[in-house]
């Protein structure tokens, strides 16, 4: 019964202390997002990979990668999107003048030796909180990011992206970001 008593202390008092924090700032918000879109595509893009090589897997990334931005932004309420200075998705990831400005700005950071992984920026634009998480070339990305890709790869993006500018990139280098937006 002693013991009975003191668990629910215990939770009354664990909920007095969560209700008592402050909640996510837009910025930690933005970051998690950022990193619940990094966690859910990997982890499908490399099974891809496996399974059915970068054919396979560029079907993924086109059909994949746009539906989770449209659930994350429908679940969270920011807009979530991919945008990058040599867009593959033209429709999507054409980055608007702010964006663009923060891209040189990573492309900046990243050639003066900051890893990409923590390159990120945020401010309040305009009534809205923007954050962008910078995404960087990796060894898996260079299948389908890279120079010279293979003929299969090659075919597989020829299908999809006829205008794409996304290849030609070496490891290391700010492919592109996750670009984040919510009314304040
Ligand atoms: C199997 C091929 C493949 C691999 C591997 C791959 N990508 Fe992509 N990537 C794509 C495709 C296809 C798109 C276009 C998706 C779309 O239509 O939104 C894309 C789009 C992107 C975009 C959005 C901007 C744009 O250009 O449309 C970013 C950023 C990106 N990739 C980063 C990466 C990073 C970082 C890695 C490694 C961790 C990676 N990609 C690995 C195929 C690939």
């Amino acid at each position: 019964m002693r013991l009975m008593f003191s668990a629910a202390a215990l939770v009354a008092a664990s909920a007095v202390l969560a209700a008592d924090e402050p909640p996510p700032s837009p910025e930690q918000q933005a970051r998690t997002l950022a990193k619940q879109f990094v966690g859910q595509l990997k982890p499908q893009l490399k099974q891809a990979m496996d399974q059915g090589g970068p054919a396979m897997a560029v079907t993924v990334c086109a059909e994949v990668a746009p539906t989770i931005a449209d659930n994350l932004s429908a679940e969270s309420g920011w807009t979530v999107k991919r945008v990058s200075l040599q867009p593959r998705n033209s429709g999507r990831a054409q980055p608007d003048q702010w964006e663009q400005a923060v891209l040189y700005d990573f492309n900046r950071r990243q050639a003066e030796g900051e890893a990409p992984a923590r390159i990120a920026f945020g401010e309040e634009v305009d009534g809205q909180y923007r954050f962008m998480q910078a995404q960087g070339v990796e060894p898996l990305c260079l299948l389908c990011h890279g120079k010279g890709l293979s003929d299969e790869a090659q075919a597989a993006l020829d299908k999809y992206y006829p205008d794409d500018q996304a290849t030609g990139y070496s490891l290391d280098q700010v492919r592109g970001a996750i670009s984040l937006s919510r009314d304040l």
